[in-house]
């Protein structure tokens, strides 16, 4: 397929026009706009779009195999493509679990049947989740998986976090941790601190997350092995990371929209949308997260896209099923509450939800410049739109920013020089 997108902004060059010329799946040449004629090329007309590299999601969970009535690898690769995401790192927590070479596969097969966007996949750190035994990482390794966790879960024993990272370093893999004393959480259905006591809604305390990331931490450094905190969430959090990267520790982390773009106000009408693992926090850790971004303490911003069932959201808060479906709010949410909030530039965004997570994860660098792989997102940051779940790709609903009026709607998303989503204005154009 040849593309020609006419007359779009580039994310970190200003205002100027371009127009991005491609051919099979790379971006043969990126040109200054003279309104040129590309005959045999499809044509994208993009007056007033940016083209940002494919956004690439660190943590998602597509929940194929084994729970396809919450969302599957078809459903959510599609919701992926609509995000202006082309590359999505998927979690282990299906059923069957991602410790055999053959879920790996099969997760790889299934997302190429589709081709909406590049899926790979995240093995268990132990076999089943269960915390007890390693799983084969070399096997998973060369299936495919492209790091390991049991996100989800904690690795609750710091022996067995502690060989994880051992072989892991000698695998040259990359451990992701969910970092959550359960013994503290103790089934805790929210943030603890004001909110969750006017709600009465027993509280997680930000310790149950800070103690692990400490842990980790001083694991990781003690064996100067790789580690990658998923969902940051609080501000001792964000300062324990802080302090390691200081101190030289090879750790990185992410944080989701969530954490930044809402607070634990928003549980007071019981809302179990509004319901995750770890929880919407308090303004102070919002606040804390939001510095961590500026800063560079965060690294990377990952979706943590857990689309569930209405059936398991629809019952009493503290029965409800976990997770925000993400996956088609994640950019609009970012840019409103970072870029426009006047928090950062758009070229860190970028970097937040692209360059970074592919270098963490020791993939292909995603830039848009010539030669690089054709995988474009071509977004209107001028007019505003309302989130509106009903029209989610994804199975999952469930979000807490239904109704939110945000700025950043993806108008088309190319992923290895193919249109994988176009909305009605741009294919209008
Ligand atoms: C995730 C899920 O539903 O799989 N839920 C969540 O609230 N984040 C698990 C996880 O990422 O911890
Ligand atoms: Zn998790």
């Amino acid at each position: 397929m040849r593309i020609a997108i006419k007359g779009c902004k580039i994310f970190d060059r200003g205002d100027s026009k371009f127009d991005i010329i491609i051919e099979e799946d790379r971006i043969k040449q990126i040109l200054p706009s003279v309104g040129a004629n590309y005959s045999g090329f499809t044509e994208i007309e993009a007056g007033g779009l940016v083209a940002l590299p494919g956004l690439f999601d660190i943590h998602c969970h597509l929940r194929e195999p084994g729970y396809e009535y919450k969302e599957g690898i078809e459903s959510g690769t599609k919701a992926a493509a609509r995000g202006g995401f082309t590359s999505v790192a998927c979690m282990s927590n299906t059923m069957p679990p991602a410790d055999t070479a053959s879920v790996i596969r099969y997760i790889i097969e299934r997302a190429g049947q589709y081709g909406y966007c590049k899926v790979y996949p995240i093995a268990c750190i132990t076999k089943g989740q269960k915390g007890e035994e390693l799983a084969e990482f070399g096997d998973l390794k060369e299936a495919g998986a492209v790091a390991f966790s049991d996100d989800g879960l904690p690795v609750e024993n710091p022996l067995i976090m502690r060989n994880a990272l051992l072989y892991a370093k000698s695998h040259g893999a990359l451990i992701i941790s969910h970092c959550e004393d359960k013994r503290l959480s103790d089934d805790g259905c929210a943030n603890e601190g004001y909110n969750a006591t006017i709600a009465g809604i027993k509280g997680i305390p930000a310790a149950a997350e800070e103690v692990m990331v400490a842990r980790d931490v001083i694991l990781a450094a003690s064996l100067n092995a790789r580690l990658h905190i998923a969902h940051v969430s609080t501000k001792g959090s964000v300062e324990i990371i802080r302090q390691a990267k200081k101190n030289g520790v090879k750790v990185t982390c992410e944080t989701c929209p969530h954490y930044f773009a809402a607070d634990d106000s928003l549980i007071l009408d019981y809302n179990a949308n509004a319901k995750v693992n770890p929880p919407l926090r308090g303004r102070e850790d919002v606040e804390a997260v939001i510095e961590g971004i500026k800063d560079g303490t965060i690294d990377a911003i990952a979706t943590d896209h857990a689309p569930h069932h209405v059936d398991d959201k629809n019952v009493e808060f503290c029965n409800a099923a976990n997770g925000i479906s993400g996956l088609e709010t994640a950019l609009s949410l970012s840019y409103t509450h970072l870029v426009k909030a006047g928090h950062i530039a758009l070229s860190r965004l970028a970097q937040l939800m692209s360059a970074a997570p592919a270098r963490i994860l020791g993939l292909e660098p995603r830039e848009l410049s010539d030669g690089r792989r054709a995988d474009i997102a071509l977004v209107d940051f001028e007019s505003s739109f309302v989130i509106d779940s009903s029209q989610f790709l994804s199975k999952g609903k469930n979000t807490p920013f239904n109704g939110q009026k945000v700025y950043g709607a993806v108008a088309c998303t190319i992923n290895e020089g193919r249109i994988v989503y176009q909305d009605i204005m741009c294919q209008g154009r």
